[in-house]
């Protein structure tokens, strides 16, 4: 059914049907490599590029990814620890090789530890550090001549609502969400004048096993719900289907204009 004249209007008016959030053909033949893709967020962020047309190489510790990658439809997989020095460029070498390039950079890998500052050893702290901080700054050093080379080079890191504000047991994945967070909005800063836009997702409660060492630091699942109910005004965890559609968007042509933010995607808890 077509809009009335007065919708298409405001339509018109408002600049959005002269540039929808994402034009037709806009993912088509995309080239998007997503790192920590096995499963949770990213495999739902995959799926969802997928979907929409975009060719996609799935990286990742798990060498499960392979069969994740042939079900998912991606064009190729890539075994290895973003947490080492040497591998995450390597992995982002032999993705832009599989494409032919890169258009997109997505970084969804993340390790939890959860323990008191008191009993955090340094080694777990390093790390953390290492997987959830320095792998995404050496993917996105890595990408950087595939990103240079595309019309529409965008990067896409994933921190978490815990970079405003860490609860008891997460401070150092609080400092180092916190960390990608602050590093993505000045990389921005720094690739502007290359054409390329860097933004971070930052997921509240989502259902993955992500969450089980703090789960069960408080008190088990019936705690969270709790806490659930008590904080996001939607009522409810978010599945990683609710946070995959922003990676989309913040790699659409509609969002070219978008760089050095974060978009919040918790159910309503600071709104
Ligand atoms: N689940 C949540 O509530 C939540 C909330 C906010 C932010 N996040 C963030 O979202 C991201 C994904 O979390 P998820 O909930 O989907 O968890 P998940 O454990 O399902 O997914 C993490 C993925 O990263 C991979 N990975 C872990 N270490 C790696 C390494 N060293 N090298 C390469 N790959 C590695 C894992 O194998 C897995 O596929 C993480 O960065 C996490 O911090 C999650």
């Amino acid at each position: 059914m077509p809009f009335p004249v007065s919708v298409a209007h405001s339509m018109v008016n408002s600049g959005i049907a002269q540039n929808p959030p994402t034009a037709p053909g806009d993912f088509d033949g995309l080239r998007v490599a997503i790192f920590g893709c096995a499963t949770g967020i990213g495999r739902a962020v995959a799926e969802a590029f997928v979907a929409v047309g975009a060719q996609v190489a799935m990286a990742d510790i798990d060498p499960s990814i392979e069969a994740t990658a042939q079900s998912v439809g991606a064009a190729s997989f890539h075994v290895g620890d973003i947490g080492t020095l040497d591998q995450p460029g390597r992995m982002v070498a032999e993705a832009a090789q599989a494409l032919s390039g890169l258009d997109c950079l997505v970084n969804v890998a993340g390790i939890q530890i959860v323990g008191m500052v008191a009993d955090t050893s340094p080694a777990a702290w390093d790390r953390l550090m290492a997987v959830n901080l320095r792998g995404p700054f050496l993917t996105c050093q890595a990408a950087l001549p595939w990103l240079e080379q595309s019309s529409r080079g965008a990067v896409v890191n994933t921190a978490s609502i815990a970079a405003q504000r860490g609860g008891p047991g997460g401070a150092a994945y609080a400092a180092s969400k916190g960390g990608l967070q602050t590093f993505s909005g000045t990389l921005a800063v720094e690739w502007a004048p290359k054409g390329i836009t860097v933004n971070t997702v930052c997921p509240g409660y989502v259902d993955t096993g992500f969450n089980a060492p703090g789960i069960a630091l408080m008190g088990g699942q019936e705690k969270l719900e709790e806490l659930v109910r008590q904080t996001v005004r939607l009522g409810r965890q978010a599945t990683p289907k609710d946070i995959a559609p922003a990676y989309v968007f913040l790699a659409s042509s509609g969002a070219r204009y978008l760089t050095g933010k974060s978009i919040v995607i918790d159910g309503g808890i600071y709104p």
